[in-house]
């Protein structure tokens, strides 16, 4: 079967399509069939998303003949734990998904790595499909097979690499999402223009509109670039040993502020979008930058998007030189060198070790208000 868009993760044996295309949900099931070739399949799926679309994904599952049952957890990052895991992995025993199985996610990120995560583990390892339904999702976390749940040590620290057979994308769905979920997952749509490719950062440039207020042809043309730059990175590098850190543009000043504001004040994206401003400065501060127009189209597009572009506060040397500090106890910090991804051009970045703590800081305060 075609699709309107269809973007292959190159990993060998283990390689995968991504198949994009407005409706392509009742589809799902016939493109789901020949991978699984009559074995049973869990459904795993949140409430919000199940209620939503779950018919639509049952009927199509029917109408393939893929046996299944759809088990729900509550919607929000509370869910990503291993007590919810265990549950899901009692859900397994009692539908009989054995060996032979398959487990869809269907949801946004929270449901493609906790279930990922679940079929990783399970009997070590079954067959695992990606359905995403939130932007960030189908432009992010579906692909490239880093699956996971969150603890007391920390977000994200256990987990596995679990490469879905195929990802089945219907933008169409994100038409059901809040809008400020929407607009967050933008600002990995704008990254992926920044770090790989001038003309896709052009194109949105053109269409920005049209992307802010979800204009289906739009989204769909906006999800298969992001995919088909998504799975280059994961082609090159799938473990990220090297490149596939350049993915990252934006989220270590991202994650320190998210922390800072335990997670209640920014959604994901949002803290990214500011990140990026914070990364660019860096870079132009550091003499790296040697396009001088980045940082003003980048800061267009992110108003554009109408994502924060600042984080307010009234303490802003002393929360840079705290955010520094939380910088410098990230999980990807070797001896005391903060790494980040700082663009060279448009398209262009390279990760930079940096032991100057003072740049740093002025470039988190660069992007306070
Ligand atoms: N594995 C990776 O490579 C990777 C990359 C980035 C982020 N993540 C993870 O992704 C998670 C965040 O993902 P997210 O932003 O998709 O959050 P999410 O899965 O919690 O979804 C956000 C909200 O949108 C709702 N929703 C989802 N789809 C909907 C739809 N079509 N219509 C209406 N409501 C819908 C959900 O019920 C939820 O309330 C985090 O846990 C993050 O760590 C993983």
């Amino acid at each position: 079967m075609s699709t309107p868009h269809q973007v292959n993760v190159a990993l060998g044996e283990r390689s995968y399509p991504i198949h994009i295309g407005a409706g392509l949900l009742a589809q799902a099931g016939a493109l789901i069939a020949p991978l699984i070739k009559g074995s049973r399949a869990l459904v795993i799926a949140d409430a919000t998303v199940a209620k939503h679309h779950g018919t639509t994904l049952t009927a199509s599952l029917n109408s393939a003949g893929i046996a299944h049952a759809l088990v729900t957890f509550p919607a929000g990052e509370p869910s990503k734990s291993l007590s919810t895991a265990d549950l899901l992995w009692q859900a397994c025993a009692a539908n009989h998904i054995d060996r032979s199985g398959a487990i869809i996610a269907f949801g946004g990120g929270v449901s493609g790595d906790l279930a990922g995560f679940v079929a990783a583990a399970w009997m070590r390892g079954i067959n695992f499909i990606q359905i995403p339904t939130t932007l960030l999702a189908m432009v992010d976390s579906s692909v490239g097979g880093k699956t996971g749940v969150n603890s007391a040590a920390g977000k994200n620290l256990i987990g596995a690499f679990k490469q879905p057979r195929c990802v089945v994308i219907d933008p169409r769905l994100v038409s059901t999402m809040d809008g400020r979920e929407y607009r967050a997952g933008l600002a990995e749509v704008l990254k992926y223009g920044v770090i790989k490719d001038p003309n896709f950062f052009a194109w949105q440039e053109a269409h920005a509109e049209a992307l802010a207020t979800g204009d289906p042809t739009a989204v769909a043309y906006a999800v298969a670039e992001s995919c088909r730059i998504k799975a280059w990175y994961v082609g090159e590098d799938e473990t990220e040993q090297g490149v596939r850190a350049h993915l990252n543009y934006g989220h270590t000043f991202g994650h320190a502020l998210e922390r800072e504001t335990k997670y209640t004040r920014y959604l994901h994206g949002e803290a990214v979008g500011i990140g990026m401003r914070m990364a660019a400065n860096l870079a132009q501060r550091l003499g790296l930058l040697k396009d001088a127009t980045l940082v003003a189209r980048q800061h267009a597009l992110l108003q554009r998007y109408q994502l924060p572009l600042a984080h307010t506060t009234d303490h802003k040397s002393a929360l840079a030189e705290t955010l520094t500090k939380h910088c410098l106890l990230d999980k990807k910090v070797a001896a005391g060198r903060m790494r980040f991804v700082l663009p060279t051009a448009m398209g262009m970045v390279e990760t930079h070790e940096i032991i100057d703590g003072a740049a740093v800081a002025s470039a988190f305060a660069s992007a306070f208000e």
